[in-house]
């Protein structure tokens, strides 16, 4: 139906503007110094690594190291090499190459925050679960703001440097490679979110009139835990949240407890899957819960506004539907929950388990259902297969967007499907519309992610035919599941499935300035 494309076109602008302009423009990120910048941070780290600074090294170091048994004994000036290397201070994102870290994998985080609600002040403690991946004489991790009052490694006091976002960890003793260790950092203070590198929007933990939202795509969740900020390293998490009377805590995965404290309300939510820290959320108000059950069991909580509950239970009232449908198209579910928490927040994100939509999205009339359909699509697309690159964010959104398409021609039928495509299609050919392989890494989620992204993946669609799409579609959530992918993996299952040679297609819709004309449909 034309009002429901209308609809669609109109939220993906909407969606566009609200992330691009709905807060302050960020002039001073300059995308082509950043790209740049990258080759020589990362040469420069390379040339750092190789080298040792002494003066780093506290001097306890050397008389405590026991390496391990099957290294030969190292002679005084090997034993000062062999204390290990700091970690690096970002994993080499081609576009925010100082975010995440080097030289280990987080293995679980467990948040536990007192949180004065009406104030916005926490007291924090972070526990990690860490393995190292070097021998690591410091470590690092991405954390914006707060006074840390104590570091641990293995409950031993540890010294620690800040400087701007990079906590510099320094162990009582070397870590060796393939050691597991736990870091524990106790901190305090009110959060502040997070200037983004990539759109102008305030990022992170946020205040608002009713409670507090946590929304980080992509690199707020320093604004409120210490993280190793990054897709590539996916942990599982533990989010202990105590707050005062009358408010509820929703956060990822499964409430595993709570716990009534004489004056407040211990949460402890458990996520068991590997999760992206840009998609960990923590929404505290004073909600009402509505629960259902999906398929297998699978729990849905819904945590929404007693104003919007009635509202929000009509506009969220399709979601189980949607689970079996994308169910069906892209394999099973692939989390422990599913639901949507409901805050003033000027856009939706796909937190994982536990989608976040603004007030706006709540009409009574179900005007957002492709923005309910995207946010969920996402649990497939975006975090259960995550990025290995922020440049490849065309895989989140262009996926999401397409999955909106496929909802559309699920329920209104193949010429609804036809005649959006033929709208937006038109309105992208006329209008021009840059390549969504490479956005400017100081407006990442621009428009062209999102419909160019989508209109690929329709491309691929009457290239290949139904049958090897819709293969596709499935085998690629089910190989990266858990893990990450590049737009090249993505490709590789394209080509393998459907057996052609699809570079020419891909590079087209993805780099090439021009919008390609789309192949005919049969
Ligand atoms: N991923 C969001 C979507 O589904 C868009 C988004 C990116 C976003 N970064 C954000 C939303 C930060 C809110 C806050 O389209
Ligand atoms: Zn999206």
């Amino acid at each position: 139906m034309r009002k429901f494309a209308v609809l669609i076109l109109l939220a993906l602008l909407v969606m566009a503007c609200n992330l691009t302009q709905a807060v302050q423009p960020n002039r001073n990120d300059a995308s082509n110094t950043q790209v740049v910048q990258s080759s020589s941070v990362l040469e420069q780290e390379q040339v750092e690594s190789t080298q040792i600074d002494p003066t780093d090294t506290p001097a306890s170091q050397s008389t405590t190291l026991t390496p391990p048994a099957a290294e030969s004994s190292p002679t005084p000036t090997q034993e000062l090499m062999q204390v290990g290397q700091p970690g690096s201070d970002g994993l080499g994102d081609p576009y925010y190459p100082q975010l995440g870290n080097g030289g280990y994998d987080a293995l679980h985080y467990t948040i536990d925050l007192v949180v004065d609600v009406e104030s916005n002040t926490i007291t924090g403690t972070a526990t990690i679960s860490i393995q190292a991946v070097q021998n690591l004489s410091t470590f690092n991790l991405d954390f914006s703001g707060f006074e840390i009052s104590q570091v641990l490694i293995d409950d031993v006091a540890a010294n620690y440097k800040r400087q701007g976002d990079e906590l510099t960890i320094i162990p009582p003793e070397s870590l060796w490679n393939g050691e597991t260790f736990t870091a524990t950092i106790a901190y305090s203070g009110e959060p502040e979110p997070i200037r983004s590198k990539a759109l102008p929007i305030r990022m992170g933990w946020t205040h608002f009139d009713a409670g507090i939202y946590v929304a980080s795509e992509p690199d707020g969740a320093a604004s409120w835990y210490p993280v190793n900020d990054h897709p590539l390293d996916k942990a599982t998490y533990t989010l202990r949240v105590t707050v005062p009377e009358p408010y509820v805590v929703a956060a990822n995965g499964l409430l595993e407890d709570k716990i009534k404290n004489e004056d407040n309300t211990t949460y402890v939510w458990e996520s068991i899957n590997p999760m992206a820290s840009y998609l960990v959320t923590v929404d505290i108000a004073e909600f009402i819960i509505q629960t259902e059950e999906g398929p297998n069991g699978l729990p849905i909580r819904n945590f929404f506004p007693p104003e919007l509950a009635d509202d929000a239970a009509f506009d969220f009232g399709r979601t189980l539907e949607m689970i079996d449908f994308f169910s069906e198209v892209f394999g099973p579910y692939p989390f422990e929950a599913y639901g949507a928490v409901i805050a003033d927040f000027p856009a939706a994100l796909e937190t994982q388990t536990l989608s976040l939509f603004g007030y706006q999205h709540v009409s009574g009339t179900r005007e957002s259902e492709n923005v309910v359909a995207h946010e969920l699509a996402h649990q497939w697309f975006g975090d259960s297969v995550s990025l290995a690159k922020w440049r490849d964010i065309w895989l989140n959104e262009g996926f999401a967007t397409y999955a909106e398409w496929l909802w559309l021609e699920h329920i209104e039928g193949a010429d609804a499907l036809a005649n959006n495509v033929d709208r937006i299609y038109g309105f992208v050919s006329e209008r021009g519309m840059r390549p969504p392989g490479n956005p400017p890494a100081s407006n990442l989620f621009n428009g062209s992610v999102y419909i160019r992204g989508a209109l690929t993946l329709h491309a691929l669609r009457l290239t290949v035919g139904d049958e090897a799409f819709f293969e596709i579609l499935r085998t690629y959530p089910q190989r990266y599941h858990y893990g990450n992918a590049t737009t090249a993996d993505f490709i590789a299952v394209a080509e393998e499935v459907s057996g052609q040679d699809l570079d020419e297609l891909f590079q087209s819709w993805l780099y090439e300035e021009a919008v390609p004309e789309l192949p005919p449909s049969e």
